[in-house]
Formats: structure tokens, sequence, C-alpha cells
């Protein structure tokens, strides 16, 4: 169904779970298929939105958005920073790690007579705090995945991430958040009290959470 609440706004999405190398074979990553954030970007173009996706994860996508690959949160970190001040909507729809391994070694990392080994981990950029912090024009858009307390962290995660609206999933589900086709999610904003969607596909809840962005943005 096309409609036109976001007919000549610059969207910028975000997708998947960020890839953290330990050595040329290895990675820390996260349960995010990219459903959610494809299925936002495929809303937001019914909408008449110009759509840039920046996404670890390669879906198919009904529409003519525009795609960049990325791994590791800090090549995710530098594609949103040079597009971001040519969009209008930032949704960061990407599983971000919140921490990397403090070294990538340049070669496998061998098995040893040790039983235990320590990784060192090195917290990350967050992406969506640092597009809050310098935001001019753009209406910025966070999810918040939690396992619990959903509501208290989701609300706390729209202040300090500088986010106007903040869509709050329970990833401890199956049926619903990382990996399923389905989502059921509650959206918060300063001014609103929270809006709680049913459980309905990820392209439905896209829709539904679209509509609300171009409500509250126009
Ligand atoms: O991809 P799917 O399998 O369809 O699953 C969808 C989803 C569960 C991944 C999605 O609905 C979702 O909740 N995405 C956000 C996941 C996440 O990283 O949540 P968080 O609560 O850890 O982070 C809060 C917000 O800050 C998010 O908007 C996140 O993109 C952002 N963030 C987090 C850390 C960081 N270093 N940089 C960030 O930008």
């Amino acid at each position: 169904a096309q409609n036109g609440a976001l007919k000549n706004q610059r969207v910028l999405i975000t997708a998947g779970g960020t890839r953290e190398a330990l050595d040329p074979v290895r990675f820390l990553t996260n349960r995010s298929s990219g459903k959610m954030g494809y299925a936002l970007a495929q809303a937001a173009a019914e909408a008449g939105a110009s759509v840039q996706l920046i996404t670890t994860i390669n879906r198919n996508v009904a529409y003519s958005v525009k795609t960049i690959m990325v791994e590791s949160t800090q090549e995710m970190y530098d594609q949103v920073m040079s597009h971001v001040p040519d969009s209008d909507i930032f949704i960061s729809a990407a599983a971000v790690a919140d921490y990397r391994p403090a070294q990538k070694a340049d070669q496998k990392i061998k098995k040893t007579d040790d039983n235990n080994m320590t990784i060192n981990l090195v917290k990350n950029p967050d992406i969506l705090a640092e597009v809050g912090r310098h935001k001019r024009q753009q209406y910025v858009v966070g999810f918040a995945a939690e396992t619990q307390d959903l509501l208290a962290y989701a609300d706390a995660k729209l202040k300090t991430k500088g986010a106007d609206m903040l869509v709050a999933n329970d990833v401890s589900r199956s049926d619903i958040g990382f990996s399923s086709d389905d989502n059921q999610v509650v959206v918060l904003t300063a001014s609103h009290e929270p809006q709680y969607l049913p459980v309905q596909s990820k392209l439905d809840t896209a829709r539904a959470i679209i509509q609300l962005i171009a409500k509250e943005y126009n």
C-alpha cells in the first residue's frame, strides 16, 4: 500500500547485528536478522520517503531502497555519520554491539594448553547517542531491546540518547523480537503516554511506526 505520509523525506535506517572481529575468521555478534530494519525501510519507501539503509545483513527489499553493507560498529558509525547530515529522519533499528574485542588478531588465534581464555573488550561508540547529541533538524528514533523492565529501560534510553522516539521490544520472547517474523512494540515519546501496538508482522509493525513518526515529525 502506497501513501504519501513521508513524501519528500529522506530516511536513514540501520539494520542487523554488528560483527566485531576477534581474528580473520571469528567475530562476536548477536541474534539480529535485520528483518525489523528492512521492514522499516520498506514501510518508509511505501510512505513516499527516499530511503538509505545501512545494514550488516543482505535481504531482499521490495522497493527502491539504497543499501550499504557494513560489518562492525565502527563501519556502521562511519556510514551513519557521513549520511545523517543529508537525512530528515534517522531510525536506529540495528542491534549494535556495546563492546568489541580490544584487539583483532592478524592471524587465526591458536588453541593453547591453557583451559581458560580471556577476551578483553573495549566500548564501542554509541551511534544513536552520537546522532542524538549532534542532530539539527533530524527526527531521531531509537529502539530498546530488553529482557526485563522494558518501559523503565526504554524511557531511560529515550532521554540519555537524545532520541525523539523510542521503540521498545521484549527480546526475551521467541515469538517476537530477534529473528522472528512478528514483533510487539511499545512506542515512547517525550510528550505522549506509551503507545502499545499489538503482536503483528514486522512489516505491519514497521508501517505503524512509520505512521507515528510521520504524525510526530510533520
Ligand atoms: O533484526 P531482527 O531479528 O528483526 O530483530 C529486531 C531487533 C530486536 C534487533 C530490533 O527490533 C531492535 O530492538 N533493535 C535495537 C537493538 C539494540 O541494540 O538495542 P539496545 O537497547 O541495545 O540499544 C538501544 C538503541 O541504541 C538502539 O536503537 C541501538 O541501535 C542503539 N545503539 C546501541 C549501542 C551502540 N553502541 N550504538 C547504538 O546506536
